[in-house]
């Protein structure tokens, strides 16, 4: 079952940062909107998605340039054929917390 986990201050991250914990890895984005987060890994070749451009709402992978919409984790362009996980994520006494 998905619990809530404390990730970082709301202001100690600028548009990405990434969090582990056991064994997985999550990629957090501040957009114009609020804050979202992912699997870090793209579906792809697993490269970290943290590590990619964000345009407009989407993530650009860094290996190969897959993009993925940061909001919904779908994929948009190839070489990945598969979306990206997302999680919910709240921000409450100044921290980000994500659901996973
Ligand atoms: S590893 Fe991300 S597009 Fe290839």
């Amino acid at each position: 079952m998905a619990k809530w986990h404390k990730v970082v201050a709301e202001d100690g991250f600028k548009t990405t940062y990434c969090f582990f914990h056991r064994r997985k890895q999550f990629a957090i984005f501040r957009l114009e909107d609020g804050i979202y987060a992912t699997d870090n890994s793209c579906s792809h070749e697993y490269s970290p998605l943290c590590e990619g451009m964000i345009v407009e709402g989407d993530v650009y992978c860094p290996k190969h340039g897959s993009r993925f919409d940061i909001r919904t984790g779908a994929v948009k362009d190839f070489p990945a054929t598969r979306p990206v996980k997302t999680y919910e994520t709240k921000v409450e006494d100044g921290f980000v917390w994500i659901k996973a």
